[in-house]
């Protein structure tokens, strides 16, 4: 791991400190070949990042270290999709998500992101770490619409309310949502292979 990571040296950035980009609906292709990690403090305050998330961000490596994640967050994601990540690393538990990025020119990246929770010595959680992967496009085209009308009941009503119908989407479908985003966009054949690896080898340190 490089020299970028500052543990819990880490000060918190006001994020209003840089202004939010506009984005211009213009996707940035990344290659399966690349993984792009981060880490984050238990608050989500980013302490690392790998050249390929720094580079594809488009940000500096100094602005993005101290600085809360969200400033990745891109306008068409659902709150639910947020709220449904941190209320389970929370606990400790591992969850799969298709996350549309927005980096500092406003274009924008979709990437299948699997996390790792790290504890210290008493099993208390002091960080995450987040293994992306570009999402293939009948992945983006299958998520798109569903974020599109969570996004809309949110605007129009409320989080629970995309939640729910978050719920009966699946419902439909027979499956919870980990079986759902497994069978859609979990990594396969070599390129789980290579997920895996790159894992392990952030897992060493
Ligand atoms: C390890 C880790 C990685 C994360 N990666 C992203 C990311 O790539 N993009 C993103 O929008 N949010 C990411 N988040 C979630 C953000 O912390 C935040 O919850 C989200 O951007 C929603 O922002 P908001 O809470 O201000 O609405 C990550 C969180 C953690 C703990």
């Amino acid at each position: 791991m490089s020299s970028v990571e500052m543990g819990s040296m880490v000060k918190k950035r006001d994020i209003q400190a840089l202004s939010r980009p506009i984005p211009t609906g213009k996707e940035i292709k990344i290659s399966s070949q690349k993984m792009l990690v981060s880490k984050t403090n238990s608050k989500g305050v980013i302490i690392y990042g790998n050249e390929n998330f720094v580079d594809i961000s488009g940000y500096s490596e100094s602005e993005l270290i101290g600085t809360p994640h969200n400033i990745l967050r891109h306008p068409d994601m659902p709150k639910a999709i947020f709220y449904l990540m941190w209320q389970r690393i929370r606990k400790g538990k591992n969850i799969m998500a298709v996350v549309k990025n927005l980096s500092k020119s406003g274009d924008h990246y979709w990437v299948t992101t699997d996390f790792d929770i790290r504890r210290d010595r008493d099993g208390k959680i002091n960080s995450y770490m987040a293994f992306r992967q570009s999402a293939p496009k009948h992945v983006v085209d299958t998520i798109e619409k569903l974020y599109a009308k969570m996004l809309e009941i949110e605007s129009e009503h409320s989080m629970d309310e995309s939640l729910e119908y978050l719920d009966g989407y699946l419902e439909e479908r027979g499956v919870d949502y980990d079986k759902f985003i497994e069978d859609l966009a979990a990594p396969k054949g070599i390129s789980a292979t290579f997920f895996k690896k790159m894992k392990e080898m952030f897992s060493r340190d």
